[in-house]
């Protein structure tokens, strides 16, 4: 399943939560503010319909014909807000404003509030219910002090979604930075590296993830130690015994008269000799599988090169062909032993693999590219792919464990460098290759 992003998910549901709550408290102080509202106006219509009657009564008690409707002039044409009727008890109207609109009001007269369509009206009567009058206020004025009190509190939401998002995106953000942190360490780890992982001011929820994941390396690297030094402890006890079972069988060899006896006894100095390699290569292994690959000054690896070369040229008798780079130094941050054992490897392999009547050819590039070249049948590729794995060996007759190969991509993979396998070799029809890039730390020009 996707892993979902923490940010994203807690800026959305914040932001939600905190818009909900905000919708429910606009919609609760809505309420209020509109019944307030409505209070208010009721009580002014009801102040204006009391303080109109008594003048209106007055009026129509002085007149000479009180059954005639009058319409009170206004001093100043305007647009009436509140209309009013004043009507005695069958409906009759007595006296209007000038705006009112009969239709609005009932057939009858009544008093107290009521409420039509589009309008609030107000009934009050005095002269014991023979003169009523009844007010109107239209309701859109009602309506929109509603619809603005609304807006205006619904105005900020606006505004506080985007800062609401952003806000928390940036929280959580800089929140998570030392969790950022802790996973670019994570990452940035090498391979033999298994040492606990410090990441200062974690989060509480994070930190007991951390400490266990240290807890985790810590129980990895002993185990791993435990098997590397098991490893190298008993090819290096085997030494000695090995050793000295040689020495008593080369005299054997020697004290034995010819025939089957000796022939018996060289049979067993050979299988012996393997043994004592065997041995050697799994400490070989070990040690490189121990990590300590980098050593803490660049060395030159020049000179080591053209040691070991001479060492085996000594050995098989000037096969080794060696290419240097034009500059006369070039240091690396690989430990000189590894490097020779590395180096030792390939060319073991190249000697014993590769067509006796070629030569082996040693090259270093000025981008520190390391190659050793043998001719030969070439090796196919689906074999080719895994001759670095432990104990795996092509199809040759020579004898051998199938760890040189895996030794020397241990030790590749330790110095972070890279190594590649290539048959036929670059450029010829046959043949098998091994580069390897090597770290270089600095060339400088001799
Ligand atoms: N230069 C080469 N040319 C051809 N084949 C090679 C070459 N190097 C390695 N191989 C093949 O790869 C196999 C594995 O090599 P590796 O060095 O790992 O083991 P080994 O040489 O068989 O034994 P060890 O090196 O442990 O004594 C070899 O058996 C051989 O078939
Ligand atoms: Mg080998």
């Amino acid at each position: 399943m996707k892993s979902s992003s923490l940010q994203k998910r807690l800026g959305i549901g914040l932001t939600l939560g905190m818009t909900l709550l905000w919708l429910g408290a606009t919609v609760g102080t809505w309420l209020v503010v509109q019944h307030e509202l409505n209070e208010a106006f009721d009580s002014a219509l009801e102040e204006t319909a009391q303080r109109i009657l008594p003048l209106a009564v007055l009026e129509i008690s002085n007149r000479e014909e009180p059954r005639d409707a009058q319409h009170v002039a206004p001093l100043k044409t305007h647009k009436e807000y509140l209309t009013y009727l004043v009507r005695n008890g069958e409906g009759q109207i007595l006296m209007q404003s000038h705006d009112a609109n009969p239709d609005i009001f009932s057939k009858h007269p009544a008093e107290g509030f009521t409420t039509t369509e589009k309008y609030r009206l107000y009934g009050a009567s005095a002269l014991r219910e023979t003169v009523f009058i009844e007010i109107a206020e239209p309701l859109g004025h009602r309506r929109e002090a509603a619809r603005e009190a609304l807006f205006a509190l619904l105005l900020p939401l606006s505004a506080l979604i985007p800062v609401s998002l952003l806000g928390i995106w940036l929280f959580v953000r800089i929140s998570l930075r030392s969790v950022i942190a802790y996973r670019r360490a994570v990452e940035a780890r090498g391979v033999g590296d298994l040492s606990p992982i410090k990441v200062a001011r974690l989060p509480a929820e994070i930190d007991p993830l951390a400490e266990a994941v240290n807890h985790l390396l810590e129980r990895f690297r002993k185990a791993l130690e435990a098997e590397r030094s098991f490893t190298a402890n008993s090819a290096h006890e085997l030494r000695t015994p090995l050793a000295a079972t040689l020495a008593q069988i080369q005299r054997l060899r020697h004290e034995a008269p010819e025939g089957p006896l000796r022939v018996r006894a060289a049979k067993i100095e050979k299988s012996l000799r393997e043994l004592v390699r065997l041995s050697e290569k799994l400490m070989q292994l070990a040690k490189a599988e121990g990590g300590g690959l980098l050593s803490e000054t660049p060395q030159d690896l020049i000179p080591l090169l053209a040691h070991v070369v001479d060492e085996w040229n000594h050995s098989s008798g000037g096969r080794v062909e060696l290419r240097l780079p034009a500059q006369a130094s070039m240091y690396s941050a690989i430990d000189p032993d590894a490097f020779g054992v590395l180096l030792r490897n390939l060319i073991e392999n190249a000697l014993k693999y590769g067509a006796a009547d070629l030569p082996v050819e040693v090259s270093l590039s000025e981008s520190a590219l390391l190659r050793v070249i043998n001719g030969g049948p070439a090796v196919p590729e689906p074999v080719l792919q895994r001759l670095t794995e432990r104990f795996v060996r092509g199809n040759s007759e020579a004898s051998g464990s199938g760890l040189g190969l895996a030794i020397a991509r241990t030790i590749v993979e330790g110095v972070n460098a890279r190594m590649l396998l290539v048959s036929p070799a670059t450029g010829r029809p046959d043949g098998f290759e091994v580069c390897v890039w090597l770290p270089v730390v600095a060339t400088l020009e001799g």
